[in-house]
């Protein structure tokens, strides 16, 4: 499954760019929530979500929540109808990261837990009886466009032996045609693609491309 992330695509265009995606077969956003402190950067909130939500209700939410205030920032985006919740491991404690996905648990909404690429995957064991979903990052989080780190291909292949078959694995950042080959190989499920399909040829070229390639 590919789920594009929305970060690149001119703010202007967001419902037209949505839409062209949805049209080439897509059925899931990936939504990135930057705080401007786990990460440097700021992207959207809740009132994105919610829009989004309205223009296009058939269409998985799925949020990449980066910021150290879940206990404002979950509830707030699970009300504006988030249907997946990816928290990651690094900006709370572990009391939280339960504590949060127990609520996303009890609320239908879909949980995963993100790790940075220098946070030991084992720490995953801990959670994989209340997560729906696994995101490695493969990139550090904060911006579209860096490059694919090649150390996440063992990252990967070590996540897929600890979960055995059990949830699936996402992979998010510098995913190309070649990178997601890799990745796949490697036991990646679901692949998030932001400049890859919105920064060159038309988005459709760009999907369908990379469907053949995972194929
Ligand atoms: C990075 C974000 C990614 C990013 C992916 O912090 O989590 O989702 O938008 O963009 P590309 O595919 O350009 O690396
Ligand atoms: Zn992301």
């Amino acid at each position: 499954m590919i789920a594009p992330s929305i970060l690149n695509i001119n703010n202007l265009n967001l419902e037209k760019d949505i839409q062209t995606t949805v049209n080439a077969g897509i059925n899931r956003f990936h939504i990135d929530i930057m705080d401007g402190h786990f990460v440097p950067n700021l992207s959207f909130g809740p009132q994105l979500v919610s829009d989004f939500k309205k223009a296009f209700p058939s269409i998985e939410a799925e949020i990449h929540l980066m910021s150290n205030n879940p206990d404002d920032l979950v509830p707030a985006f699970t009300k504006a109808g988030a249907q997946i919740m990816l928290l990651h491991y690094e900006a709370m404690t572990e009391e939280k990261l339960n504590y949060w996905l127990d609520y996303l648990n009890e609320n239908q909404v879909k949980a995963g837990v993100v790790l940075n690429p220098d946070t030991p995957v084992s720490v995953l064991s801990k959670f994989i009886s209340k997560i729906d979903q696994i995101l490695l990052m493969t990139v550090f989080p904060g911006f579209g466009g860096q490059k694919f780190i090649p150390d996440s291909v063992s990252r990967i292949k070590e996540a897929s032996n600890l979960v055995n078959g059990k949830v699936p694995i996402e992979v998010d950042g510098g995913i190309n045609g070649q990178t997601a080959k890799k990745a796949k190989d490697a036991g990646a499920e679901i692949f998030v693609a932001g400049s890859y399909l919105f920064c060159q040829n038309s988005v459709e070229q760009q999907i369908a491309e990379l469907k053949g390639i995972l194929e």
